[in-house]
């Protein structure tokens, strides 16, 4: 007995900004955005909860699957729409699921972190999870500091765990470091603060460190992975693990250039995207990685299918 990842959705916030939407009114460029992030546009509103919801429900449908068939709904997010109850409550009474949820917060590496809960779940009778990443740090930034208003947006995805007769988990790693909290937090009704530079250097350490950890318990290296699907924070970060795991760029799962940093959205967000574009294949081994405020780090290798 195992699990496997089946099924995916997304869902956006309609309204689309434009790297040119904050050069008319801060201190910016489209060409330092693009040259320094790799991002081009990302999306604005919604609710965390509203998003999960679509995200969630977009997963269900197309892997055929109604309310009666989950039972527990994880949603990973740092942007709850309340402090009680969890945003996981409504969106678990919006899709009609029955059993259990519950939210997790483990920043950006979130998502990772729930997608490895959600199989530890099946090893004590749960079949089918539907692991949400949603957030809405639109919410939580200072749209007049130019050094993060760039950077983040709102968005949601989703997928299916479920219980199968193959393991489909191969390894994972995951990690905390709660010392460097003063490079990267948002305090209740405040906005997010970055040390973007320090951020950066760390994140391409964990990042590497934990994927190299996950691919070494799955008996497998970077030559192996048919599809990396990282953190969307900036594609220097991406471009800097494709070089140091060996995973070149085409077989990278990118969508950030649209959709900007959306926190626990964004793995989810990139791996539809590349499903949606043919390149999820039964049989691939897909890595996922991730790093986030805490900091928290995550990697998982999973074959796909
Ligand atoms: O998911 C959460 C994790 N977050 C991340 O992974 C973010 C990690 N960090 C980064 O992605 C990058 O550090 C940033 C994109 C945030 C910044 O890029 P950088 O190349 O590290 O720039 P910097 O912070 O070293 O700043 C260089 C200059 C500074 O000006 P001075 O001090 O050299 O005069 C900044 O004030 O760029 C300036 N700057 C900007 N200029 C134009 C910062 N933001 C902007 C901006 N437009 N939006």
């Amino acid at each position: 007995m195992g699990a496997r990842i089946a099924g995916y959705g997304a869902a956006l916030p309609e309204k689309v900004v434009t790297n040119a939407d904050f050069a008319a009114y801060l201190d910016t460029s489209d060409q330092w955005i693009t040259e320094r992030t790799g991002i081009r546009q990302r999306h604005f509103g919604g609710t965390t909860g509203s998003l999960a919801v679509a995200a969630g429900r977009d997963a269900m449908d197309r892997h055929g699957l109604t309310g009666d068939d989950i039972d527990f709904v994880i949603l990973s997010t740092t942007t709850p729409d309340q402090t009680v109850p969890a945003t996981s409550a409504d969106v678990s009474n919006e899709l009609g699921t029955r059993g259990a949820a519950m939210d997790i917060n483990a920043a950006c590496a979130g998502f990772v972190y729930a997608l490895v809960v959600a199989r530890g779940l099946i090893d004590i009778g749960m079949n089918r999870i539907l692991v949400i990443g949603s957030d809405t740090l639109s919410r939580i930034t200072d749209q007049n500091d130019r050094s993060t208003a760039v950077l983040f947006a709102d968005g949601a995805g989703a997928v299916v765990v479920e219980r199968s007769e193959e393991e489909s988990f191969l390894g994972w790693d995951l990690g905390v470091d709660g010392s460097a909290r003063p490079i990267l937090y948002c305090d209740h009704g405040g906005c997010m603060y970055m040390e973007g530079r320090e951020v950066f250097k760390r994140a391409v350490r964990v990042m590497i460190g934990s994927s190299e950890k996950a691919l070494k318990q799955a008996g497998l290296t970077g030559d192996d992975v048919s599809l990396l699907v990282p953190h969307q924070a900036n594609l220097r970060i991406i471009e800097a693990a494709n070089q140091r795991l060996g995973i070149p760029r085409d077989r990278t799962a990118i969508v950030l250039d649209r959709t900007g940093n959306t926190s626990s959205a964004s793995i989810p967000l990139a791996l539809a995207d590349a499903g949606d574009a043919g390149r999820l294949h039964d049989g691939d081994l897909v890595l996922f990685t991730g790093f986030g405020a805490g900091m928290t780090w995550a990697s998982l290798v999973v074959r796909w299918g």
